[in-house]
C-alpha cells in the first residue's frame, strides 16, 4: 500500500501533467496496483484544506460474484453440470448416482434442468432430454465478473436472488486543481511565534486554517468516584423529604455510640475481633457523656428506669470505652438522638427530626466478590411523637418508589437496638423474587430511655447499602473493581454521571443492606 505521502505526489503530479484527473479509479501507484480509495480520501482532504486541490466524489454501483457465483463462472451452472454429468443416449443415470457425483450441485441442477427441458426421467432413470445445451448464467457471470458495472437490471436483480451476484457502492474521486495548486506542499504555521515577528517572516507565512468542526481536547478536570455520584442521588432524594444530613466523617468511634448506646449486649458476638476492627492506638476513650453512660449501664445490667429487666450481667465501662472503626452508621444515629434529646432538655420542647447519612461503615469479614471489608451504608432517622410501625411502613413505600421500586414487603428481623425490626424486601421483575433491600425497625425504649427523650417520642430507623445499586448502575460485577486498590482510573473518569430513574430503581431492587445478622 503506498503510504500517504505517496499517493500525495501521484496526485499533484498526475494534476500538474494532465491538469485533472477525471476518475481516480483509474490513478495506479509505481507498482501499478490501484489505489485504495479510501486512504486517497485522507490526502484529498488535506490537499483541499490548503485549497492546493478539489475534488468531487463519483459513486457508482458494481457487482461482484459472490462465492457461488464465482464458483458457476468457472464450473458452470448447477444445471449445466447435472447436463453434462448425464450421459447422451436412451439408457442415462439413477439420481443416486448423479448425487453421488455432484453432490449438493445435484439437488439443486436437477429441478432447473427440468425445467430448461435439458433432461427429463425415463424408467427411473435420468436421461438428457435435447442434444447440446447454452449455459446463460455462467456466460453472464463471466461477463460481469470481467465488467462490473453491468447495466441489465433485470438480469442483475435476478442473479442476485439466486445469490450469484451482489451489489456494492463504490466510490472514487475527480480532482482538480485549486487555487493553491503547486507540486510541492507548503508548512503551515499554527501559531504566530516571537520568531516570525522579528523577522516580518509573518507578512509571507502560510498559516494554517482553524477547524471550527474540531471536537478539541476535554479539558482536565477531577473526577467523581460512581459511589460519590450515586451518593449524590439518593442525597437528593432525603433533601427532597425533608433530611438533614448527619456529620459522619469520624470513621473511628467507640464501641459506647457503636454499641452499648444501642443497647447491643457486651456479650454479644458482633464485638469480637472477628467482626469488629478494634483500633490499637489509641485503643481506648473515655470521652462519652457520663451522665448517659451511667444510664447505659444500668440499663444493660437491670432495666434502670426503663421497665425492662436489661441482660441481667455485668456492664464494664472498660468495653465501653474501646476504639473501633464504626460497624454501622447507626452508631452516629445514637450521637445524633443524644444530642436532639439534651437540645430537648435544655430548650423545654422538643421539636421532631429527620436525620440521614451515606458514609463508610467497616466490618472485619473475609473479602470475595461481593464483600469488601469496608462499604457504605444508607441510613435514615426519623424522631417524632407517636410514631408507629405504620408510618415506618407507609415512609418506606414512598421513599423505595421515589427510587422506582413499587412492589415492598417487611419480614419480621432481630436487631438488639429495635424493636419491631424488620428487613425490607423488594420484588425483583428480573429475577422474579423477593431480595432483602435493606433493614428497620422503631428504636427500643431501652435505646431511648436513657437518652432522656420525652416519653411519647418514638424513633424509626433504617439502612440500605450504596455498593448494589452502584454496581447494578454502572454494571459492575465484581466489588473489587469498583473499590480498592484494583480500581482502573480511567473508567472511573469514564463513567457518566448516574441518575436513579423508574427505570433503574426496577434493578436497584438487587440492593442488599448487609447480609449479616445482628
Ligand atoms: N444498622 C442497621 C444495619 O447495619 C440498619 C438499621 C438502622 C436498622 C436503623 C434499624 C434502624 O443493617
Amino acid at each position: 500500500m503506498a503510504t500517504a505521502e505517496e499517493l500525495q505526489t501521484l496526485v499533484l503530479t498526475t494534476l500538474e501533467r494532465e491538469s485533472c484527473i477525471p476518475n481516480s479509479k483509474d490513478l495506479k501507484t509505481v507498482n501499478g496496483d490501484a489505489l485504495d480509495q479510501l486512504s486517497l480520501l485522507g490526502v484529498l482532504n488535506s490537499l483541499k484544506s490548503k485549497e492546493m486541490v478539489d475534488y468531487e466524489a463519483i459513486d457508482v454501483e458494481i457487482w461482484t460474484l459472490t462465492e457461488e457465483g464465482q464458483q458457476v463462472a468457472k464450473q458452470g451452472s448447477h444445471e449445466a453440470r447435472v447436463f453434462e454429468a448425464i450421459p447422451a443416449g436412451e439408457e442415462g443415470m439413477p439420481i443416486s448416482e448423479l448425487q453421488s457425483i455432484l453432490g449438493d450441485a445435484a439437488k439443486v441442477g436437477q429441478g432447473k434442468a427440468f425445467k430448461n427441458k435439458w433432461i427429463s426421467k425415463k424408467g427411473g432413470n435420468l436421461v438428457r432430454a435435447t442434444d447440446s445445451i447454452v449455459d446463460q448464467t455462467q456466460k453472464d457471470l463471466v461477463e460481469i465478473e470481467k465488467n462490473s458495472t453491468h447495466n441489465d437490471a433485470k438480469l442483475l436483480n435476478e442473479l442476485k436472488k439466486r445469490k450469484l451476484v451482489d451489489k456494492q457502492k463504490r466510490t472514487s474521486y475527480k480532482v482538480t486543481k485549486g487555487p493553491e495548486f503547486s507540486l510541492e506542499v507548503k508548512k503551515e504555521a499554527t501559531d504566530i511565534t516571537y520568531e516570525m515577528l522579528q523577522s516580518g517572516e509573518w507578512k509571507t507565512a502560510n498559516f494554517k486554517k482553524y477547524n471550527f468542526e474540531a471536537a478539541g481536547v476535554p479539558p482536565p478536570s477531577g473526577h467523581l468516584h460512581p459511589l460519590m455520584k450515586v451518593r449524590q442521588e439518593f442525597r437528593e432524594i432525603f433533601f427532597e423529604m425533608g433530611f438533614e444530613e448527619m456529620p459522619t466523617n469520624c470513621f473511628a468511634e467507640s464501641s459506647f455510640w457503636n454499641f452499648d448506646a444501642l443497647f447491643q449486649p457486651q456479650q454479644h458476638p458482633a464485638r469480637d475481633a472477628h467482626d469488629t476492627f478494634f483500633l490499637k492506638d489509641p485503643a481506648t476513650t473515655d470521652r462519652f457523656p457520663r451522665d448517659l453512660m451511667e444510664k447505659v449501664k444500668a440499663t444493660h445490667e437491670n432495666g434502670g428506669e426503663t421497665g425492662s429487666t436489661g441482660y441481667n450481667c455485668t456492664w464494664t465501662e472498660e468495653d465501653a470505652g474501646k476504639l473501633l472503626l464504626r460497624t454501622h452508621t447507626t452508631a452516629v444515629s445514637s450521637f445524633m438522638l443524644y444530642n436532639l434529646a439534651e437540645k430537648a432538655k435544655k430548650e423545654g420542647v422538643f421539636r421532631p427530626a429527620k436525620y440521614f447519612s451515606i458514609d463508610r461503615v467497616f466490618r472485619n469479614e473475609s473479602v470475595d466478590a461481593t464483600h469488601l471489608a469496608e462499604f457504605h451504608q444508607i441510613e435514615g432517622v426519623i424522631a417524632d411523637r407517636n410514631l408507629t410501625l405504620g408510618d415506618l411502613i407507609g415512609f418506606m413505600d414512598i421513599f423505595f418508589k421515589k427510587m422506582g421500586m413499587e412492589k415492598i414487603r417487611f419480614k419480621p428481623t432481630y436487631n438488639p437496638y429495635t424493636e419491631p425490626s424488620m428487613e425490607i424486601f423488594s420484588y425483583h421483575e428480573g429475577l422474579k423474587k423477593w431480595v432483602e433491600i435493606g433493614n428497620s425497625g422503631l428504636f427500643r425504649p431501652e435505646m431511648l430511655g436513657p437518652l432522656g427523650l420525652p416519653p411519647d417520642v418514638r424513633v424509626i430507623g433504617y439502612g440500605l447499602g450504596l455498593e448494589r445499586p452502584t454496581m447494578i448502575k454502572y454494571g459492575i460485577s465484581n466489588i473489587r473493581d469498583l473499590l480498592g486498590h484494583k480500581v482502573n482510573i480511567a473508567m472511573i473518569k469514564e463513567y457518566p454521571v448516574c441518575r436513579l430513574d423508574k427505570k433503574m430503581g426496577k434493578e436497584l431492587v438487587g440492593i442488599s443492606s448487609n447480609d449479616d445478622e445482628e
